[in-house]
């Protein structure tokens, strides 16, 4: 065995010990009293034992315990404090065996298996009237409402199933000497789950209600709650325009029993709760009014007296309670009148109306009250159906709940008890079937060892009621239906004749001496499988029969009220052609029920009732023996000990189980049996704790199927967490690869698009480029539409550039940026204006000192321009108006020339006449003289009016000579000089003096006086340096560089 295995083994050990321990624990002292399960008696053949059990449970008020999975409960007759919704919470989800035994367990182990198997299943509730079958399945129903899940869909479906009920009792219940709230209908009610266990819908079957009791009651029963209800408990308003007072003494139908008041109900309340489920179960205003008119006229009708006319025949004369039967139900009184009175009898060719005795009126009115109410029952049924009624077609799992009458033994029992021991008769045989006989034969089909177990079988008894032209049922049809004087007796006689001689059907006629002091005349006799029953034969061919004149139906379908209308369609086969007769209705009506319970998992609650007197704490052994032997437990328990507790199909059981063994999870290859037996051996079942069949596994004790339960929700949690982790890690790749596709998809269209963005670009670039090139190729053609474009942008591009590259001064004139051929002219245009500009605002930015400036430069220009070797040099130069200020003259000076106001000063270097000596000298010009100065001492005065002219060389030197006309010997004569600013000094001079003509640009030599009379000379000449100096002829020889022309 693997490690797993003996780490689940051992858990399941622990886990059974544990479970006893709880169960010990959680069990009070009174919860220990007796045993919990009849399977575990000691004494499992012992009737006495088994009372002894359910005996001391009783008295300590455990009212429910178990045979297996069947649940055994006794009428406790009191309210025990164990359904409330705490208890509910409880059991809820809990395996069957680990709380003290409860309906509610029981409940909730149908819901579970009906949902992890996904099938149908019925709860059988059977026992006599009073055992508590009702109450059961009412706390079955409670237990679903509260623990299935909800929503707000859901919560008004289990509404209308529990408000159902209410409604249903107040109009199919009554009290009877047996029970305060007696079922007088069988009731077959489907609760439909979706997969997820919410209760989405529900649908109920009917059986034979007991009709005669809307006309008749025994003595301390009553007519159907409702009746009493309505007069109880129904408004004023109500009762007035229903014609009613509110007093049931009143009315015929409900006094018959002489007990209208029962202690234990509160018909006033109860009427409250009827009206108000009725709202919620969907009932319109008009549909409440039709069914209480109904319910009015049925009690109007029972107080319809007859009169005898003069020929005895029944009369109504004007009769007040007809009158409100006819306004109720909406039928001309005329009509009604007639249908009370009198027979339809069709003869030949013609319908003819024969008059009724009083009695027979009296027959005639109550079968047409037993067929409203009958009738209206069943419209109820069916309109609490369509209530119910889940409309959506997803697959539904359904629970089946069976509450049917029980078996029934009065002093006198009539047809009646006859139909319902009849039916608890099937419901046996049905009980046998499903466990008992199928159980052996499973057995032996499984190949399983078998002791068996001997049981009664009752088909004997059911063939003896039910089969085909030998049975009591077909007897009493065919008496029913046969022409002349059937009466009840003919019917007994016939049973005599027919079934005398059946070992479980005995009459006054037939029986032995001792067994005819029981039995009266009219009687007859059935062993039914729960004992005898005797019956009284008076009634049954006419409660058989349950007949309602045809003109009864016929005034019946002239109703205005839509219920009745309903009721007696007009599709409804007239009388030429007999109805079925009342028993063989419910016989097939049983027959559908069995094939509905044959296809479902059956599970049972026997009722029992511990004593007649509806009183809590007794315990009457007789009784219970009686019912304990008749509900067939001691069988039950029998074979529950003998066999399996539990057993499945292998497939099933694999399925459920698999998880817990790593080879049959998550699949298993094999055959499903190779796959069980692989799970329990790695679980560890013992030999002796189980069985391999045929197809399925049988599990002796309930504990070790419980362990491996427990191990599997355990191991359920695991794997569904592991399945969730799988699930969402699955969901999110899924995400992850939606996003990432959606990514690439993003990136290819934004590529795609990018691309074609580019590939136009490209294609424009082309164009643009072949239209460029073809524009340079035809640029010198004349413009076309080939080259318009280059050209413009040639034109444009030839601007653009110009403008970034205009001349700055206009000096720069020349520098203007060359033209395409085409701009040509523009270019001679534009270079034309932008020069003119540039003039105008540069003629616009000279001031007029400047002005003046600029006069004296154009006055050098003409004087020197292409004379002079150095004058470009100075072109640049500005003038100023002195180079010496007259701080640097001497006062003395300023004060010898004094007004003459000096014009113009200039240091000069003078080279004396004898030796040509050099001296710096201040030359100044007045208006009329000018002054060669030494510091304070003028050294001579020429006047303008004496200088002759004034020679300068042609070379780049700056010598001037100034020629004096000169008479006096002692007179100084010419002045050799030479100035920085020679053209400057010479130009200021020829202004101040007005002598423009009188400068001469010589070449090569100067001749000057140095006195009158004695001449000097000047020789000027280029050389490598400049100098100056005395020549060997006596000459002052000045050399200057050859500066280069610009
Ligand atoms: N579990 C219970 N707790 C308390 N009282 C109960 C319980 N079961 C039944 N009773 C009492 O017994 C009475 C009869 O029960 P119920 O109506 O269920 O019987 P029944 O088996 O349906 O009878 P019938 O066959 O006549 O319809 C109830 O009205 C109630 O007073
Ligand atoms: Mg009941």
């Amino acid at each position: 065995m693997t490690h797993m295995a003996l780490e689940v083994k051992e858990s399941l050990e622990e886990r059974c010990n544990r479970i006893l321990r709880n169960m010990e624990a959680s069990l009070t002292a009174r919860d220990r009293v007796g045993i919990q399960d009849f399977v575990l008696l000691d004494a499992h053949t012992s009737e006495t034992a088994f009372l002894d059990n359910l005996r001391k449970r009783f008295h300590e008020n455990l009212i429910y315990t178990y045979i297996g999975t069947l649940l055994v409960s006794v009428n406790p007759y009191r309210e025990l404090d164990m359904y409330s919704k705490k208890q509910m919470d409880t059991y809820m989800g809990v395996n069957f065996f680990e709380l003290p035994p409860h309906i509610y367990a029981l409940a909730d182990n149908v819901f579970r298996t009906m949902l992890s198997e996904c099938n149908n299943h019925f709860i059988l509730i059977s026992g006599e009237s009073g055992a508590g079958k009702t109450e059961a399945s009412k706390k079955v129903l409670q237990f679903y409402a509260v623990s299935c899940p909800s929503t707000k869909v859901l919560n008004n479906v289990r509404d209308r199933l529990v408000l159902s009920n209410p409604v249903l009792e107040a109009f199919g219940n009554a009290k009877t000497l047996k029970n305060d709230n007696s079922s007088r209908f069988g009731k077959y009610m489907d609760i439909q789950f979706d997969h997820q266990g919410g209760a989405v819908g529900g649908h109920i079957l009917s059986y034979l209600l007991e009709k005669s009791r809307v006309v008749h009651q025994n003595h301390g029963e009553r007519n159907f709650h409702i009746f009493y209800q309505l007069v109880e408990g129904g408004e004023e308003d109500l009762l007035r325009w229903l014609g009613l007072e509110r007093n049931c003494q009143n009315y015929n139908y409900l006094v018959q029993g002489n007990c209208t008041k029962v202690s234990s109900i509160n018909d006033k309340n109860d009427w409250k709760t009827v009206r108000k489920a009725l709202s919620v179960i969907d009932f319109s205003e008009g549909d409440t009014e039709n069914l209480f008119g109904i319910i009015a006229s049925v009690l109007h009708l029972g107080n319809i007296k007859f009169e005898a006319d003069h020929r005895g025949y029944a009369s109504l004369n004007n009769n007040q309670e007809m009158q409100w039967v006819s306004k109720l139900l909406g039928i001309p009184a005329q009509v009604l009148q007639q249908g009370l009175t009198h027979r339809k009898i069709e003869a030949k060719t013609e319908e003819v109306f024969s008059p009724f005795s009083v009695d027979h009126a009296v027959y005639a009115r109550d079968a047409l009250a037993k067929a409203i109410y009958g009738r209206t029952f069943n419209w109820l049924v069916n309109r609490i159906n369509e209530s119910l009624a889940n409309k959506d077609s997803s697959r539904k799992t359904v629970i089946g709940l069976l509450d049917i009458y029980g078996f029934e033994v009065f002093n006198v029992n009539s047809f009646e008890q006859f139909c319902i021991n009849y039916c608890n008769e099937k419901l046996q045989q049905l009980f046998i079937e499903l466990t008992l006989k199928s159980e052996q034969e499973e057995y032996k089909l499984e190949g399983i060892e078998w002791e068996p177990v001997p049981y009664f079988n009752n088909k004997i008894i059911c063939d003896l009621v039910e089969a085909k032209h030998k049975g009591i049922i077909s007897l009493l049809d065919e008496e029913c239906l046969r022409p002349g004087e059937a009466t009840d007796l003919t019917f007994l006689e016939k049973m005599e004749e027919k079934i005398g001689g059946h070992p479980h059907f005995v009459t006054h006629k037939l029986a032995d001496q001792k067994t005819r002091k029981t039995l009266e005349r009219g009687d007859f006799r059935l062993l039914h499988y729960a004992g005898e029953v005797t019956y009284c034969v008076v009634g049954f061919l006419d409660k058989n029969n349950d007949l309602l004149y045809r003109n009864g139906k016929e005034v019946m379908r002239q109703s205005k009220n839509t219920i009745i209308r309903l009721c007696f369609p007009s599709t409804e086969p007239d009388s030429k052609r007999r109805p079925e007769t009342v028993v063989t209705q419910f016989k097939s009506s049983l027959v559908g029920l069995t094939d509905i319970l044959l296809s479902k998992e059956p599970w049972y609650v026997r009722c029992i009732k511990p004593n007649e007197a509806k009183q809590p704490g007794r315990f009457d052994d007789v009784l219970v023996r009686h019912q304990v032997k008749y509900l067939g437990l001691m069988e039950h328990l029998r074979v529950r000990r003998a066999g399996f507790a539990y057993r499945r199909k292998y497939e099933i059981f694999l399925q459920r189980y698999k998880p817990l063994c790593p080879d049959t999870w998550p699949n298993w290859r094999g055959t499903a049996a190779e796959g069980v037996r692989c799970l329990i051996k790695y679980l560890g079942y013992r030999s002796d704790e189980y069985k391999m069949g045929r197809t399925k596994i049988f599990i002796r004790h309930p504990k070790t199927l419980f362990a491996t339960e427990d191990a599997f929700q355990v191991c359920k949690h695991k794997l569904a967490t592991r399945i969730q982790a799988k699930y969402k890690g699955y969901r999110v790749k899924g995400d992850f690869q939606k996003q990432r596709e959606a990514a690439t998809k993003i990136e290819n269209c934004w590529r795609g698009l990018m691309a074609r963005k580019e590939r136009e670009k490209r294609a424009w670039a082309v164009k643009v480029i072949k239209k460029f090139i073809k524009g340079f190729m035809t640029r010198n053609q004349p413009a076309c539409i080939d080259n318009s474009e280059y050209l413009a942008y040639v034109r444009q591009n030839y601007l653009t550039r110009l403008k970034e590259n205009l001349p700055k001064t206009v000096l720069e004139k020349d520098a203007w940026l060359t033209p395409p051929p085409i701009m040509q002219e523009a270019s001679q245009l534009l270079k034309k204006i932008y020069i003119r500009h540039m003039v105008w605002k540069y003629v616009h930015g000279v001031s007029v000192q400047k002005k003046g400036q600029l006069q004296l430069k154009v006055q050098a220009s003409s004087m020197f321009k292409g004379k002079k070797e150095n004058y470009p040099f100075s072109v640049c130069r500005p003038f100023l108006d002195t180079r010496i200020g007259e701080e640097d003259i001497s006062i003395k000076v300023l004060q010898l020339i004094g007004p003459e106001c000096i014009k113009y000063s200039v240091p000069v270097v003078k080279y004396d006449r004898n030796g040509f000596r050099p001296r710096l000298r201040q030359l100044i010009f007045t208006l009329e003289a000018a002054y060669l100065v030494e510091e304070a001492k003028i050294k001579q005065r020429i006047e303008f009016s004496s200088l002759k002219g004034v020679s300068v060389s042609n070379l780049s030197d700056n010598f001037l000579i100034l020629h004096v006309t000169c008479d006096d010997i002692n007179k100084k004569g010419d002045l050799v000089l030479q100035c920085d600013y020679l053209f400057e000094a010479l130009t200021k001079l020829s202004v101040i003096a007005n002598k423009q003509n009188c400068i001469r640009v010589v070449q090569g030599s100067v001749r000057f006086d140095i006195q009158p009379g004695r001449e000097g000379f000047v020789d000027f000449k280029s050389g490598q340096e400049s100098m100056v100096y005395r020549a060997k002829n006596g000459h002052l020889m000045v050399e200057s560089t050859r500066t280069k022309s610009r």
